[in-house]
């Protein structure tokens, strides 16, 4: 599966906009990580690219929460929306919008985008009975719901009655033309089981969903009737189409559809699906634009086997996760140990021992020792060896031939663990080739020649993987490039840009003969499992 457009040079990806009733989650962070990743990738692949993120603040989640703790709910938004921003920070997470639903200008397009499809003919008034998980901000079935009126994802929460006129979006005028999209473009939804549950629900019939609410203040007003206000999912997509505004440029739908819709990729968890692969297009059908690239959605993470939540008072705090191990080690076990879009569990004695045995061992110790072999051997230089004199066999080079490409093709796919796992089987077969050629003894029996052409295999070949991992762990491939004699630093987007194309970059050879090595550090320090985050 690939479906990114390769031949046009921008590229767009957005988050979910979280909700800010709470402090950011660690299902936030684990998406937020993705997502980023993907936007570093396309970045180092030459592309223009915009990452959206951002906090999803109407509602009555958040009307309540803020009741709750005596605050308006605009101040309870002012207060909980740092707190994403400087997790995000620190994190690495470089997006480049972040859009809050409370701002002025959402309001303009949320409204110019409503009236388009009331003059589709789209929008009615009529009366809505039913069960709501406030949680949720859904309706649910009732043969969805738990024993005892609860919703099946909130277990800790009974659903509410609803009776109350509402205005509806007719829904069910799209299905003909949802399935004919599902058929047309098939990777529209990913992974594929995702995908078959959207075609099971919308070939089962497609029912008109409610879009405003009458008891509900903290919400947009809808424009031809302010008694009632924006059901808070109708508004919060739409946070998409805002936040590609320009800073400066007037909030209209032209100005913000102009340049970056439709977005290339919205990344979202399992749970928000029907709401992004359904409700979504058909919208943006009724108001005559063109449907999003592609939805992926993932798995749901679990700690120590069992479901995260409040009541089960195992909840992982991201921002106690990253204050103690730092951003590239909490990046790379999301990203490596759970495969995308599968459920993935943590495990504080398992992450620890991933980043050992991977970081700490096989990629740093061994950065570590050839360069310091480097230093001893070849004067602080990296070896005077021109690649196309190392022979073809050389097993290094042979491994790399075509491996910038395959690691290109699973970050397409949103395969980080497949992408990171290829590039390990270069880092240790880099392990196995100093071991079998042993460079302190080629030394000793005066083959200085083969002992240049080992180390410059191997420290090119860590150069590679640092590459091709970039993405995920910004600072250790930084220190990494440091270290083999480059000035470059990962988290800044001009300088990778200005790095060279991934074509040029993702080959085997890139390491300029006699560069002035660097300073040797330890990329990754070991970790040891002193005392567990607190839950
Ligand atoms: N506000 C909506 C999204 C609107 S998008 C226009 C929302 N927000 S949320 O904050 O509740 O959830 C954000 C994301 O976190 C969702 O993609 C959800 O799947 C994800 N996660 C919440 N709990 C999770 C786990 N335990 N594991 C992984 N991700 C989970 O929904």
């Amino acid at each position: 599966m690939k479906s990114t457009d390769t031949t046009k040079n921008t590229f767009a990806i957005t988050t979910p906009l979280y909700y800010v009733n709470d402090l950011p989650h660690v299902g936030s962070a684990y998406t937020t990580i993705a997502v980023d990743a993907v936007a570093r990738f396309q970045r180092l692949r030459g592309k223009s690219v915009l990452m959206v993120t951002g906090t999803d603040e109407h509602g009555q989640k958040i009307q309540r929460t803020a009741e709750s703790l005596g605050r308006s709910p605009q101040a309870h938004c002012d207060l909980v929306v740092p707190g994403f921003e400087s997790l995000w920070q620190q994190l690495d997470i470089k997006y480049d919008r972040f859009i809050r639903t409370t701002a002025r200008r959402h309001e303009y397009i949320v409204k110019e985008f409503f009236q388009r499809a009331w003059d589709a003919g789209d929008i009615y008034l009529s009366r809505q009975q039913g069960w709501y998980c406030v949680s949720c901000e859904e309706f649910k079935e009732e043969r969805e719901l738990l024993p005892r009126n609860r919703c099946p994802i909130h277990a800790s929460k009974e659903v509410e009655w609803r009776d109350e006129e509402n205005y509806f979006f007719r829904l069910s005028r799209y299905q003909e033309q949802l399935l004919a999209l599902y058929a047309e473009r098939p990777d529209f939804i990913a992974p594929e089981s995702r995908r078959n549950e959207v075609l099971s629900f919308v070939n089962s019939g497609l029912q008109d969903f409610s879009i405003s609410r009458v008891n509900v203040e903290w919400g947009l007003p809808v424009p031809t009737d302010p008694n009632h206000t924006i059901y808070v999912w109708f508004d919060a997509l739409l946070g998409y189409v805002t936040a590609l505004l320009d800073p400066d440029s007037d909030p209209t739908l032209e100005n913000a559809l102009s340049k970056w819709w439709p977005v290339d990729l919205h990344a979202i968890g399992k749970d928000i699906l029907r709401f992004h692969a359904v409700y979504w297009p058909a919208m943006l059908m009724s108001a005559g634009l063109p449907v999003p690239g592609r939805i992926f959605a993932h798995g749901f993470l679990t700690k120590d086997g069992k479901k995260m939540g409040k009541t089960e008072g195992n909840i992982l705090d991201p921002v106690a996760l990253v204050n103690k191990y730092g951003p590239d080690a909490v990046r790379y076990y999301f990203l490596k140990e759970i495969e995308f879009g599968q459920d993935g569990d943590f495990s504080e004695t398992r992450f620890i021992n991933i980043l050992n045995a991977e970081l700490a061992n096989d990629l740093g110790n061994l950065l570590n020792r050839t360069l310091n072999m480097a230093r001893k051997y070849c004067g602080g230089r990296v070896p005077n060896v021109a690649v196309e004199n190392i022979s073809g066999d050389n097993i290094l080079k042979e491994m790399s031939r075509d491996l910038g490409d395959r690691v290109a093709d699973f970050y397409e796919e949103l395969a980080f663990s497949k992408a990171c796992e290829t590039v390990l089987t270069l880092v240790r077969a880099g392990n196995k080739f100093i071991d079998d050629r042993a460079p302190w003894s080629l030394y000793k029996q005066g083959q200085l020649e083969s002992v240049e052409q080992v180390l410059y295999s191997v420290l090119e070949s860590v150069r590679l993987a640092s590459y091709l991992l970039a993405p995920i762990i910004p600072n250790i491939s930084s220190a990494i490039y440091r270290q083999l004699g480059f000035s470059i630093d990962f988290n800044d987007k001009v300088a990778v840009d200005n790095l060279g194309n991934f074509a040029t970059q993702s080959v085997w050879g890139v390491l300029p003969a006699q560069q002035v090595l660097g300073e040797v550090q330890p990329v990754f320090k070991r970790l040891e499992l002193l005392e567990t985050l607190p839950s």
